[in-house]
C-alpha cells in the first residue's frame, strides 16, 4: 500500500478526494465532528453526563439542568420534528431583563412595503467586492458588520427570506448573538472563522458553509493568522422554513451533498470565561435588545437532539450532470433547499458552481439564454485572477449580482461564437473557482445599502452595457436570406 500524501487544500483544489486526506476537516480546523445531516446526535464532553433512557431525570449527573429547544411545534410530524435536550451549568434564563440596545442600521427585517426605503429592481445588478472595515472604521464584529442588500416577506408572520453580507474586523469576546427570526446560512468567503455555539465549536473557512438555527446562541470570532483583512461573507436567512437536502429522484440514493458530509459540532464547554460578564444580543424583528448575564452562555456539557448547527464544505459536493447532450437545468447544482408554502416553488435553492467536468456532445455548453421564474443571486467565493471581469465584476470574488425573475440573461461566452467552434472533448470547467447561487421564488426588496450606501454597485442596470455586443447572427445567415427573400420578406 503506497504511503499517503498529506492533506494540501487551497483554492486549485478540484474535488475534496484530491487531498487524499484521511480526516473529514481541513488541516486548520481543530475540531471534532459528528457526521450525518438529518440524524439524531448527541454528545458528551464530560463521560456520563447524558442521562440515559430519559431526558429529565429528577437530578441530573454532575447536578446539570435539563432544557429543552424546540426548532418546529411540538407536535410536528416525525419527519420534520426538530428539537434538543442541553444538559447545562445554568438554565439559559438565567439573566437579566430584556434591554434595548444599538440596533443595526444597515439590518432590515421587513420586506412588505415597498414605499419604507426598499426598491424593486426588474433588471440585473451587480457589485464590486463589499468593504472589509479596516481600523479606521473602528470595531465592527459580527452584530454590526450585518448589511441586508434585499429580501422577501416578513421574520413574525413566519414567511420569507432575506440576503445579507457580513464584513467584520473583530471577534466578539465575552458576547454572543441570537437570531430569534429565522435561520442563518453563512457563507465564509474570506478569513477563517472560529463559531462558538452551545453545542460546541464550529470552524469555518471559504469553500465551507454553516447553518445556526433560529434561537440558537452562537458567537463567532475571526481567526487572525487565517483574516489579515478582517473576514467577509454572505448570510442567507430564512423565515418559516428549514434548509433540507433535495430529492435525489432516478440519482438514488447518492450524490450531491451527501448526509454523512454534514458535520455537527461535539459538547465543549467554556471554562475560559465561565464566570466574567457576557452580553447576549438577541435580534427580534431585526430589532436588537441585550441581556447581561454573570457567566458564559457557552456552558452545555452534553446534549442530544437534531436542531443542531452544522457545517459542509462544499469542495466534497458530488457533481452530476449530462453525459449525452444539452445542458442540465442548474437545479442539479442544488446543495440545499428550503421549501416556500408553495411546495413546487422552493423559497431558496442554494446551489453551487465549482470545478468539474464537462462531457457533452453536440452541445452549446454553456447555460442556454433562459427568463426563469426564479430570481438569481450569485457571487463568488474565490476564483483566479484571470476569472474576475467577465460579463461584470460580479466574478471578482466577495461581489454579487442578481437577476428579478424573467429578467432575460444567459451567459456571456455566447456573445461571442467561441463557444459554438470549440473542440468537443471532455475538459475540467471551473477550475480554481468556487461560485454560490440563490434561486428564489420570490422577487427581492432591495435596501438603501445595497443600492447606494455601500459603495460598491456597479451599475443599477448592466442589461444594456453587457448584452448590446451579441449579433445578429440569423440576420447574416446565407440560406436564411435566400429564403426570406423568397417569401417576399427580405
Ligand atoms: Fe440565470
Amino acid at each position: 500500500m503506497g504511503s499517503v500524501s498529506p492533506a494540501v487544500f487551497n483554492t486549485r483544489t478540484f474535488h475534496w478526494t484530491d487531498s487524499k486526506s484521511t480526516t473529514i476537516t481541513r488541516p486548520e480546523d481543530p475540531y471534532q465532528y459528528l457526521q450525518g445531516f438529518g440524524n439524531d446526535h448527541q454528545s458528551e464532553f464530560i463521560p456520563g453526563a447524558l442521562p440515559i433512557g430519559q431526558n429529565s431525570p429528577q437530578l441530573c449527573p454532575y447536578g446539570l439542568y435539563a432544557e429543552q429547544i424546540t426548532g418546529t411545534s411540538f407536535a410536528a410530524s416525525r419527519s420534520h420534528s426538530m428539537r434538543n435536550f442541553l444538559y447545562r451549568r445554568r438554565p439559559a434564563c438565567v439573566h437579566s431583563s430584556y434591554g434595548k440596545t444599538e440596533d443595526n442600521p444597515t439590518l432590515e427585517a421587513s420586506f412588505l412595503n415597498p414605499s419604507t426605503g426598499l426598491h424593486t429592481v426588474p433588471s440585473q445588478l451587480s457589485w464590486s467586492p463589499f468593504k472589509i472595515p479596516t481600523e479606521a472604521d473602528g470595531v465592527v464584529d459580527f452584530t454590526t458588520g450585518i448589511h441586508t442588500l434585499g429580501g422577501s416577506g416578513q421574520p413574525n408572520l413566519h414567511e420569507g427570506i432575506a440576503y445579507h453580507i457580513f464584513a467584520i474586523n473583530s471577534s466578539m469576546p465575552n458576547k454572543a448573538f441570537v437570531n430569534m427570526d429565522g435561520d442563518f446560512l453563512i457563507v465564509a468567503q474570506e478569513g477563517h472563522l472560529d463559531i462558538t455555539t452551545e453545542f460546541g465549536r464550529i470552524y469555518l473557512q471559504p469553500s465551507e458553509i454553516c447553518v445556526i438555527q433560529q434561537g440558537l446562541r452562537f458567537q463567532v470570532d475571526i481567526i487572525e493568522e487565517h483574516s489579515p483583512s478582517g473576514a467577509r461573507g454572505y448570510i442567507v436567512e430564512t423565515w418559516g422554513t428549514k434548509w433540507e437536502l433535495p430529492e435525489l429522484g432516478p440519482l438514488g440514493g447518492y450524490g450531491l451533498a451527501n448526509q454523512r458530509d454534514f458535520l455537527f459540532p461535539t459538547a465543549d464547554i467554556d471554562t475560559s470565561s465561565s464566570l466574567s460578564p457576557w452580553q447576549i444580543v438577541s435580534k427580534q424583528g431585526g430589532t436588537y435588545y441585550k441581556i447581561l448575564q454573570s457567566h458564559t452562555p457557552f456552558d452545555v456539557v452534553a446534549w442530544h437532539g437534531n436542531y443542531i448547527p452544522y457545517k459542509y464544505d462544499l469542495s466534497k459536493f458530488v457533481y452530476h450532470n449530462t453525459v449525452s447532450v444539452d445542458h442540465t437545468d442548474p437545479c442539479i447544482n442544488t446543495v440545499l433547499t428550503a421549501k416556500s408554502r408553495d411546495l413546487q416553488a422552493p423559497l431558496c435553492d442554494f446551489l453551487i458552481f465549482g470545478p468539474h467536468w464537462d462531457v457533452a456532445q453536440n452541445t452549446f455548453r454553456p447555460p442556454y439564454f433562459h427568463r426563469n421564474c426564479a430570481s438569481e443571486f450569485l457571487a463568488r467565493i474565490y476564483a483566479p485572477e484571470a476569472a474576475a471581469g467577465g460579463r461584470s465584476e460580479v466574478f471578482a470574488p466577495g461581489g454579487a449580482s442578481y437577476e428579478a425573475g424573467f429578467t432575460p440573461h444567459g451567459n456571456a461566452d455566447q456573445r461571442t461564437i467561441g463557444a459554438m467552434h470549440i473542440d468537443l472533448k471532455p475538459m475540467r470547467i471551473g477550475e480554481n473557482q468556487l461560485t454560490f447561487m440563490l434561486e428564489s421564488c420570490r422577487s427581492l426588496l432591495f435596501t438603501n445599502w445595497a443600492l447606494k450606501d455601500c459603495g460598491v454597485l456597479v451599475a443599477e442596470d448592466i442589461s444594456e452595457s453587457v448584452w448590446d455586443t451579441v449579433p445578429d447572427r440569423f440576420g447574416q445567415n446565407e440560406e436564411a436570406l435566400q429564403f426570406l427573400k423568397a417569401m417576399g420578406r427580405a
